[in-house]
C-alpha cells in the first residue's frame, strides 16, 4: 500500500492495483499541486461534506467513472450530481475490491454550503482502509475522542493520518493524545497549514510523536509513505 499527500486532507492510497483518493479538495486549495483533470481514481473516499474535504469529488468521481464512498448523506448528494455511489455509515465496513472500508465517528460538522443554503450532509466520518494485511487510519476532520483507543485496541494501525490545524479541528496537543490513543506504527499530520487559522507548525507534533516511541513524518505535497 501507498500513499500520497496531495494537500490539506486529500490522500491518494494505491493498493492492489487501485487508485483510491480520500477527501480531493484541489481546485481552491492553495497548497494543491494537482489539477482535478488530471486525476486518475478507480473510487473517491469522502470524509464529510465540507467543501474542504468534497471538494472535487463530483468532477473527479465523474470524469473517472470512479464509484464515491461516504456516508449516506453525502453519497446520495454526489448521485443527485451524476456519481456512481456506494453509501455508507458511522460503525459499517464493507470489502470492496480494493480493500475494506470502515467509517468510524468523527466529532466534527457536515454542513455544505450550496446557493446561499446549507445542506447538512450526514455525520462526519474517519476512514479505515484494510487492504494487503495493512490498515491506514484517516481520521477526517475531528476533535479528540476517547474511542480512538478503541479504534486503536481493534485496528493495529500502520499508518494514522490525524488534523492538527487546531481552531476546526484537534490542535497539536490534542493529536499528541489521539497518537497515544490509537497506538498507530506512524502518524502523519495532516488539515494544517492550508489556511491561516490553521497556519501550526508541525514540527513539535513530530517530536513529541517521537518522545512517545511512535514514528511520525511530515508529508509534503506530493509525497508519498510505503505502509
Ligand atoms: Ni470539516
Ligand atoms: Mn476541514
Amino acid at each position: 500500500m501507498k500513499a500520497t499527500f496531495w494537500g490539506h486532507s486529500c490522500v491518494l492510497v494505491e493498493v492492489k492495483g487501485k487508485r483510491i483518493v480520500i477527501d480531493p479538495f484541489l481546485s481552491g486549495n492553495p497548497v494543491a499541486k494537482t489539477k482535478p483533470e488530471n486525476v486518475k481514481c478507480d473510487y473517491v473516499i469522502i470524509s464529510h461534506g465540507h467543501r474542504d474535504h468534497l471538494g472535487d469529488a463530483v468532477q473527479i468521481a465523474k470524469a473517472n467513472d470512479a464509484t464515491v464512498i461516504a456516508n449516506f448523506e453525502v453519497a446520495s448528494y454526489c448521485e443527485m450530481k451524476g456519481c456512481n455511489v456506494h453509501p455508507m455509515h458511522i460503525g459499517g465496513a464493507h470489502k470492496f475490491d480494493f480493500g475494506r472500508v470502515k467509517l468510524t465517528i468523527a466529532h466534527h460538522g457536515s454542513g455544505l454550503i450550496e446557493d446561499g443554503k446549507i445542506i447538512y450532509l450526514g455525520n462526519p466520518a474517519g476512514i479505515i482502509i484494510q487492504s494487503d494485511g495493512k490498515v491506514l487510519y484517516h481520521a477526517g476532520d475531528t476533535g479528540l475522542f476517547y474511542d480512538m483507543k478503541l479504534i486503536g485496541e481493534m485496528n493495529k494501525i500502520d499508518v494514522a493520518f490525524l488534523p492538527i490545524g487546531d481552531n476546526f479541528t484537534m490542535g497539536v496537543d490534542d493529536a499528541v493524545k489521539a497518537v497515544e490513543l490509537l497506538q498507530p506504527r506512524k502518524a502523519v499530520p495532516i488539515h494544517y497549514k492550508t489556511f491561516d487559522v490553521i497556519d501550526v507548525d508541525p514540527v513539535p507534533f513530530i517530536t513529541q510523536v517521537a518522545a512517545r516511541g511512535i514514528a511520525a513524518q511530515i508529508l509534503e505535497v506530493g509525497q508519498s509513505v510505503e505502509i
